[in-house]
């Protein structure tokens, strides 16, 4: 038996390779034991001797079977040896199943997992014309972040290092309150705010600690299809209500059926830019109140909005605390940060506090202080006051050129705030397709349709973003996109 395993380790030891002689002798015990070479009960042979065999220091073959006692493959017994351990499964198998054919890949998720992938809609390019929803990361700040970053490194403290206490960076949480009182007329204190890292992430915990399973959620139709897959694949059940001018517009049929959360977006309505109306906010609230609603406002742009200054929050006039309010730096500084924050009512704040505490065991507490520096040095305002100056002229830039292209033939909307503005296409059925022929000319747009949850109420067209694309390139890009859209819409050429 000696001579039989030595000669089969030593042929396979003296290959070459990187991997250190230790690790390669306990690599091949394993694939010996696994493999049933060296069956169960069987002695092997002692250190000394299997070290003299295969001409290696006694101490790595000590070294091998430790290793090896300690992973479960063998069992050394003082003074009587080292044992090759009982690892059958034959205890644990249960009768097999007849007639069952294997599973495909999809088929061994969960039916929720199933769907979230067949719905998923994110793209794998982030960065280009006319990417929506991607501010322009080039004019981040970086030396002042990066001076920012030094210096409270330099007074690196314990608790930063740690777990975030529920809630996230207490100074942050402070100049997030001063600056949503004053930029969103959001009424909030500290202990409201629930930093996160992102509207995602806001709007899972709210999920989780707000609904139960089944629980009918409203979402504007259209509506942002990342929220959209979370809802669903949390296992709510998505009642899609239509968008008019004025906003998410519930039917009485709707209202007679009160759902347990209604998410909208009514400051900048994603994607199609309406504002919602004060009487269709107001309608909202009571209606929440009355019965038993939360609401969770979804205001991941509306910084960005030209002409005249950012809208008030539903939540700054919701008297009774049925309004999650959900912010998000992704657009305003970059996506990567992964930084968001929620407002959350008085009475909900330490549940979701302990919530985030419990379910995430959130951090980044280094990266909270640098922000919450960011911000109280006014870094955070300037930064946006000056990309709403760039992203104006984008804006513009893009519009003149969809006019000097199409005139008045196509609609655009949307584009008064944001990143984005949605050019309808309806003389054109297929919108997808435009976009995979954009695509392959290099050109990123998204279709219309996508965003809406039934064939029946949909419009066709791509959502545009211009906020990423050089002004320079906006000229010569919407070029390339006109030549593919002519091949679809050629009356309008
Ligand atoms: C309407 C809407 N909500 C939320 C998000 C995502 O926000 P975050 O990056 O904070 O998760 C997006 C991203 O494009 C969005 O369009």
């Amino acid at each position: 038996m000696l001579s039989n395993l030595s000669e089969w380790l030593r042929a396979r030891l003296d290959e070459t390779g990187e991997e250190p002689a230790y690790r390669r002798l306990a690599r091949l015990l394993q694939q010996a034991i696994l493999s049933g070479r060296l069956a169960s009960g069987v002695r092997l042979p002692s250190s000394r001797a299997l070290a003299a065999e295969l001409g290696i220091a006694r101490n790595t073959v000590t070294h091998v079977y430790e290793q090896l006692a300690a992973e479960g493959y063998v069992q050394s017994h003082s003074g009587s040896g080292t044992y090759v351990a009982d690892t059958s499964l034959e205890r644990l198998r249960a009768e097999p199943r007849t007639g069952r054919r294997p599973l495909r890949d999809h088929q061994r998720l969960s039916k929720r997992g199933r769907r979230t992938i067949e719905m998923a809609g994110v793209s794998k390019l982030q960065w280009g014309a006319f990417m929506p929803g991607v501010p322009d990361v080039t004019e981040f700040p970086l030396k002042v972040w990066n001076r920012l970053h030094n210096r409270v490194w330099r007074q690196i403290r314990p608790e930063l290092m740690t777990y975030a206490q529920g809630g996230g960076y207490r100074p942050l949480r402070r100049v997030l309150a001063d600056y949503l009182r004053v930029a969103r007329a959001a009424s909030c204190e500290p202990d409201q705010v629930v930093i996160t890292t992102g509207i995602h992430q806001s709007v899972d915990l709210a999920v989780r600690l707000l609904c139960d399973v089944g629980d009918e959620v409203w979402v504007e139709d259209p509506c942002y299809w990342g929220v959209r897959n979370l809802l669903i694949s949390s296992g709510l059940k998505a009642i899609p209500i239509p968008v008019d001018e004025e906003g998410m517009n519930p039917s009485p049929r709707h209202l007679a059926r009160p759902p347990r959360l209604i998410v909208c977006t009514p400051s900048h309505q994603y994607p199609l830019g309406c504002v919602m109306s004060l009487t269709r906010r107001r309608m909202l609230l009571d209606y929440a109140a009355a019965n038993d609603c939360w609401i969770i406002e979804d205001d991941y742009d509306s910084e960005f909005r030209y002409g005249i200054h950012p809208l008030a929050s539903l939540q700054g006039l919701d008297p009774h605390g049925q309004v999650i309010y959900v912010g998000s730096f992704s657009k305003v500084l970059f996506p990567g940060l992964r930084v968001g924050y929620m407002v959350v009512p008085t009475s909900m704040a330490d549940f979701f506090a302990q919530g985030i505490a419990e379910l995430y065991r959130e951090g980044q507490m280094m990266q909270q202080a640098v922000l919450a520096e960011f911000i109280d040095e006014g870094y955070l305002g300037s930064h946006i006051r000056r990309m709403r100056g760039l992203y104006a002229e984008r804006r513009g830039l893009l519009i003149d050129a969809v006019h000097r292209h199409y005139g008045d033939a196509l609609p655009v909307f949307g584009g008064e705030a944001g990143l984005h503005m949605v050019l309808g296409l309806p003389q054109v059925r297929d919108d997808l397709a435009v976009s995979q022929a954009a695509l392959a000319q290099g050109i990123l747009t998204r279709a219309l349709s996508g965003y809406y949850n039934s064939v029946r109420t949909m419009h066709t067209g791509l959502i545009l973003g211009y906020a990423c694309v050089p002004s320079e390139r906006i000229d010569p890009a919407f070029e390339v996109l006109a030549q593919t859209m002519d091949r679809f819409m050629p009356s309008a050429a």
